[in-house]
């Protein structure tokens, strides 16, 4: 082994079905935060070393995980069949033959933070051990391997004589509170010269990896647990319940940043921001808003309750009012979206336009100042500046085979009620009549209209009534 820099890569264990969570979908693709918990871990392990120095074990829907995961860029091992983390690790004998020690951390324990990783690691290195052992002492221990600590002259150790799992405890064990939180360093030698041993003596007849523990302990190498103070990083997610707490506390960290950085939310309990998401100073978010994926929100803005944005960059001081859809859009500054607005995916909503109730977007760009208040349809369609679109106005963008445009210049003026049936160019300052069905271009200043002469007759209603009266009276 070299004294000096020694070589780490990081193997994730993430082959396991996760039986207890009753899916079809593997475990670690289960997102919290908005985020698939492997992609949580690999975040963690990116920061300790390059993603080419992961190795993400997987098998059960391995193809599924793969190309899920492959964006992240890190490398894959495959479990064919899933024998446990003992079994997971011997998959790895060969890749991981080019470094001196391994860090293994667990596709289900998402928390994890790089500083935690990193203090293993230093350890581990300082203390020449075999094998390091990230322990902790959290509330519930039930369900987790429990660390039995060697004791010198009548106290304990650092020094740990074996990893017992749940199903194992004998009744004093199970007063044993520190648990193994499944993360742990090893020397590659040590580790891959005695894997071999390990045996499926136990309830679930797999090759635990806990095992080794005590095998190493016993050659007399050193085998160190190391504790964090921190137990809620080190949980791990094994049923519903579980997913639904982590992803709460990831949840409450990420408002809890959000509000330290100035940024106002009412209710936060009430509000749902996924991890990736950021937003800027002094801008209000309102109870019960979801703010998902990767949206971005800028400064001075209010964000009105019950809106769900997603994957949708906001600008600054846009107010998005009560009920507000967004999907992979763009909103920029001083815009006025809702209440009760849909911008679906590929709209561009510019600087202070406004798209009031039931207004529908869907590929549409709307310029500087544009209006489309009330009840509208935009789909495919350029606004120009300041154009105004008046309430119930359709674009027919769809002929039952493709989908066409409907190009609006600037300064155009579109009555209520109108549908425009594209491919079509309204110009300029062009001025579309209330209820036309327009279905060829208006060049720019015209007068577009569509409209049957409108008819009055006096008195017409009184004679319907009598009318009407009297065949009544003949029944
Ligand atoms: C494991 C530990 C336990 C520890 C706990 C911490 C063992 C035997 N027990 O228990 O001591 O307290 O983690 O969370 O290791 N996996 C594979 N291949 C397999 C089996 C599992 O890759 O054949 C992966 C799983 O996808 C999972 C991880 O290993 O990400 C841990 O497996 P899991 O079955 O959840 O172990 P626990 O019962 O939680
Ligand atoms: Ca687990």
């Amino acid at each position: 082994m070299r004294m000096t820099n020694p070589r780490f890569a990081i193997a994730i264990l993430a082959a396991g079905k996760g039986t207890r969570l009753k899916s079809k979908l593997p475990k670690v693709l289960h997102q919290i935060a908005g985020r698939p918990l492997l992609a949580h871990v690999i975040r963690a392990a990116s920061s300790i070393v390059p993603a080419s120095d992961i190795f993400c074990i997987i098998g059960h829907e391995a193809e599924r995980v793969r190309s899920e995961i492959a964006p992240l860029g890190t490398q894959f091992i495959v479990q064919r069949e899933q024998q446990g983390t003992g079994h997971a690790m011997m998959q790895c004998r060969e890749a991981l033959s080019a470094y001196d020690h391994v860090l293994v951390l667990s596709g289900d324990v998402p928390l994890i933070r790089p500083e935690t990783i990193a203090g293993v690691r230093d350890f581990h290195i300082a203390k020449a051990a075999a094998m390091t052992i990230l322990t902790a002492e959290p509330p519930d221990p039930f369900g987790y391997g429990r660390i039995v600590r060697r004791r010198v002259n009548g106290a304990a150790s650092d020094f740990v004589d074996a990893i017992v799992e749940q199903k194992q405890l004998t009744a004093e064990q199970e007063e044993i509170c520190e648990i193994n939180s499944g993360i742990y360093a090893f020397n590659v030698v040590e580790l891959f010269s005695r894997i071999d041993q390990l045996s499926t003596d136990n309830p679930h007849s797999e090759f635990y990896l806990t095992q080794i523990a005590a095998i190493l302990g016993h050659d007399g190498l050193p085998v160190l647990a190391r504790r964090t103070a921190h137990a809620t990083e080190v949980l791990g997610i094994n049923t519903r319940r579980e997913l639904a707490q982590l992803d709460s506390l990831l949840r409450e960290r990420k408002t809890r940043e959000l509000m330290d950085n100035g940024v106002t939310i009412f209710k936060p309990e009430t509000v749902l921001i996924d991890d990736a998401v950021t937003v800027g100073e002094d801008t209000v978010i309102e109870p019960f808003v979801q703010l998902l994926g990767d949206t971005t929100i800028g400064q001075d803005c209010v964000v009105r309750s019950y809106s769900v944005l997603t994957n949708t960059r906001v600008g600054d001081m846009v107010r998005i009012n009560q009920g507000t859809i967004a999907d992979e859009s763009i909103i920029e500054q001083s815009a006025v979206i809702g209440p009760y607005a849909r911008i679906r995916p590929g709209s561009e909503i510019g600087s202070e336009a406004h798209v009031g109730n039931f207004v529908e977007t869907k590929k549409a760009k709307l310029g500087r100042g544009a209006k489309a208040n009330h009840l509208t349809y935009l789909g495919d369609a350029e606004i120009g500046e300041q154009t105004n679109i008046g309430a119930g106005t359709i674009t027919c963008n769809y002929d039952g085979v493709n989908k066409n445009k409907t190009v609006i210049g600037a300064g155009v003026f579109i009555g209520s009620d109108t549908t425009l049936v594209a491919p079509i160019r309204i110009g300029d300052g062009a001025y579309v009549g209330a209820s036309s069905c327009i279905t060829r271009d208006v060049p720019p200043d015209a007068l577009g209209l569509t409209r049957p002469e409108l008819q009055i007759r006096n008195g017409w209603a009184t004679e319907k009534r009598k009318k009407l009266e009297a065949a009544k009276q003949k029944k």
